[in-house]
């Protein structure tokens, strides 16, 4: 059995209330690999209150028996913690029910609705539900429509215990308007407050450390601008391909499917304000407020500012691999990226001057999430010795894998001439906290339930992030920056250096550690 450490923060158990989740979508992907294993280790960790129903919702035929069956092999095969223990499986399993419909078939949904009330009277759920769009998006407006109807949207008005809530899943839209069109959509059946957006980047225990970081230590705040940083790269590298996504993948790109999302996320949680509190909301206006700043491009900044790069037929530690135009469900043709590099700009007090370079890569050479944040050099006018390198002081906060957080600083190597050398100051959260970690999904799902909605994307956020993106997307479109190529098990296009080295910077830290490119 692997990692049985409980929860820290068993602080939450207490909080949750029993309700009844419906998973649409139940047959999918997500639902084997993230969602039912988060639901199995929550109710492991004691997070979850014993009258929690799931409900999976999908098309094909199948009995609760066989629901419960495949979704054990799931938590078996996809859990942090497996094999399951058989009696907390077995308690979950008896609460595990399966409910077949067509997604457009109203029908499906009165049954659905008469199922849950039944669920209150046994389980004593108190008409607390909580929705799960996990479907292709294609099908999200027909569902939230349907529970409209079929009185499942707005909060019962009958009852005192009652709430409702949706967690849509991402792509949110493949532009503002759809994104837009989206929000309306579900508004006319869900008021804001009962929505929930996921992006599974701030269910990262390392992501929510960042505001930790930030605002509970004095030191770094007040150097934390325009006059002590100089530039900062946001990097999510993947070391894997599409992965049988192609289908999905190619109407997307790297852009939509990372940057708009993840990457976005990460911008912003570093470069924002400190909030008024911690409350969702003010979290939430100032993440938006800094969404405003950036830059809107026009067509002759994307050229300058933006490469788009696809991986071709190449071979990763002597295993020969296909190139995107090889990957099941991608067009004869393809243009799609999968690989982005680009040069943001912050336009307000804190950040005007200061470029934010953030790439994001399929089939790069390693895999690695992080922040790197570039201080000015120290003037170099005491330690200039011949053979010496004056380096930068580097914040590098990590957030996959080995999370980590770490500072480059100068040190003066023994001996009896000064040589300086860099080195790094480094804290590692399996080395300080042990290896416990919960899956992002645990935490944004036991959020949901308690109405917490801090780690979720709000309405404006999204649209925010999309106007940015929108931009590029159609600059793009136009050809202003063509397609590049780059070899699987790389570290992507060289025009991806150049968009840096344009600035007499390099995408330096994770090739420093595999030992090519020295700091
Ligand atoms: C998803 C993208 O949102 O994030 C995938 O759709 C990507 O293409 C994945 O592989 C990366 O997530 P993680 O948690 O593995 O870094």
């Amino acid at each position: 059995m692997t990692d049985n450490k409980p929860n820290a923060n068993q602080s939450t158990a207490t909080a949750a209330e029993g309700c009844v989740i419906v998973i649409f979508g139940a047959t999918g992907d997500l639902t084997a690999r993230k969602l039912l294993p988060a639901i199995y280790n929550l109710t492991r960790d004691g997070l979850l209150p014993k009258n929690t129903v799931v409900v999976g919702f999908a098309r094909r035929p199948k009995t609760d028996e066989q629901f419960r069956q495949e979704a054990l092999d799931n938590v078996n095969k996809f859990s942090r913690s497996k094999p399951a223990d058989p009696k907390v499986w077995n308690d979950l399993a008896s609460r595990l029910y399966y409910h077949q419909s067509a997604f457009e078939n109203p029908d499906g949904y009165s049954a659905l609705a008469q199922k849950l009330a039944g669920f209150d009277r046994q389980f004593n759920t108190g008409g607390r539900r909580l929705f799960y769009l996990s479907t292709s998006p294609a099908e999200f407006v027909q569902i939230v429509e349907q529970l409209g109807n079929a009185g499942l949207g707005n909060i019962d008005p009958f009852s005192s215990t009652a709430w409702r809530r949706i967690i849509v899943e991402k792509p949110f839209g493949r532009d503002l308007q759809t994104a837009k069109d989206l929000n309306y959509q579900i508004n006319r059946v869900f008021d804001e407050s009962q929505v929930f957006r996921i992006d599974h980047y701030l269910g990262k225990q390392t992501v929510q450390n960042l505001l930790v970081f930030r605002f509970a230590n004095g030191i770094f705040e007040p150097i934390w601008n325009r006059r002590y940083v100089s530039h900062v790269k946001v990097t999510v590298n993947e070391a894997i391909g599409v992965e049988g996504r192609g289908g999905y993948f190619d109407t997307a790109g790297t852009l939509r499917d990372m940057v708009q999302n993840h990457l976005m996320q990460l911008l912003t949680l570093v470069t924002m304000e400190p909030p008024v509190s911690l409350n969702a909301d003010a979290i939430r206006d100032e993440k938006v407020r800094v969404l405003k700043a950036i830059q809107l491009y026009n067509r002759d900044e994307v050229a300058r500012m933006t490469v788009r790069g696809q991986y071709v037929d190449g071979v990763i530690n002597g295993v020969p691999v296909p190139g995107y135009h090889g990957e099941r469900g991608v067009a004869p043709g393809s243009a799609t990226e999968t690989y982005a590099a680009l040069k943001l700009n912050i336009n307000n007090w804190r950040w005007q001057g200061v470029p934010f370079y953030l790439r994001s890569g399929k089939y790069m050479k390693k895999q690695g999430s992080e922040i790197c944040i570039h201080f000015h050099s120290a003037p170099g006018v005491l330690f200039n010795a011949p053979g010496s390198k004056l380096a930068r002081n580097v914040l590098n906060l990590r957030i996959q894998p080995r999370e980590s957080i770490s500072i480059l600083m100068n040190a003066r190597e023994p001996g009896t001439v000064t040589k300086l050398s860099p080195v790094h100051m480094d804290f590692e959260y399996q080395t300080a906290f042990g290896s416990y970690s919960p899956e992002a999904y645990e935490r944004l799902l036991l959020d949901a339930i308690l109405a917490d909605s801090t780690l979720f994307i709000r309405r404006d956020e999204v649209e925010s992030a999309w106007a940015i993106i929108d931009r590029i997307e159609e600059a793009w479109a136009t050809g202003t920056s063509p397609l590049v190529y780059y070899a699987p098990g790389t570290w992507g296009p060289p025009e991806a250096d150049q968009l840096l080295a344009h600035d007499g910077f390099s995408w330096d830290t994770m090739r420093a550690e595999d030992g090519e490119v020295q700091i």
